[in-house]
């Protein structure tokens, strides 16, 4: 029996230490014009863009760098990003600044909570989930992100059609996202397995990583129904 019965199974562990003054100017000078506070409770994202257009939310983005780039790809699209790593926040709010990203917002929350409590169903036109954190040992597989009741949530925040892209350096992991994104019956696999290729997806720091190690690569795509 767990000794804490009360607190929640995270996907993440916070290993940040102290920011450095920079990292943490950025975030106080550069997190009240790009992210968005976020109490708890439901918010209306939509409005936190300059201009409506279809919303894609990338979660656990890293250091930004491949959500930046989708970002800049995508004019046509809002994105919001949201992260709990502070200094990956600071660096892609840098980014945005610097390169006038007006379709891409940051929100430091976990994205778990963000998707229960803060956005409404049918509210999103994507959700992408780039190499999440794989929690290798069996022991540690309830704090994967992807679960069936996680899934369950994002099918019903897509909007019809929506997408729901996920990739993931670990075979084990790959095989796990597909079995119970296949079990969602919202959820369609475009792609009847893995995808092909990884699709407007460009490469992503984690990604590097794993492919240094020698690692394949697994994308999957699904759609709203
Ligand atoms: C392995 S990294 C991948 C980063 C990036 N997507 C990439 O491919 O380079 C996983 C990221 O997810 C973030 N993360 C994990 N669980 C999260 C959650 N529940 N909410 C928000 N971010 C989360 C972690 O802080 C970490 O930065």
């Amino acid at each position: 029996m767990s000794d804490h019965p009360h607190r929640p199974i995270r996907s993440f562990v916070r290993r940040e230490g102290r920011l450095t003054a920079g990292q943490q100017r950025a975030l106080d000078d550069l997190y009240p014009r790009y992210g968005i506070d976020w109490p708890g409770g439901p918010i209306d994202v939509a409005t936190r863009f300059e201009r409506s257009a279809p919303l894609v939310l990338d979660i656990g983005f890293g250091d930004g760098e491949a959500l930046a780039e989708m970002a800049a790809a995508h004019p046509g699209r809002n994105y919001l990003g949201v992260e709990v790593y502070r200094t990956g926040t600071g660096r892609l709010l840098r980014r945005i600044e610097s390169e006038g990203l007006d379709n891409l917002r940051v929100l430091l929350a976990d994205a778990s909570e963000l998707l229960r409590d803060g956005l409404a169903s049918e509210s999103l036109a994507g959700v992408q989930l780039f190499f999440p954190d794989p929690w290798t040992k069996k022991r540690h597989h309830k704090r994967r992100i992807v679960q069936s009741e996680w899934l369950a949530r994002v099918a019903d925040r897509l909007q019809p059609g929506g997408f729901l892209h996920m990739a993931t350096d670990w075979a084990d992991y790959a095989e796990w996202m597909r079995t119970l994104a296949e079990a969602e019956p919202r959820l369609e696999n475009l792609h009847g397995g893995y995808a092909p290729d990884a699709g407007d997806r460009p490469e992503t720091r984690f990604e590097r990583r794993g492919l240094r190690k020698g690692h394949a690569v697994f994308d999957l795509v699904l759609r709203r129904i």
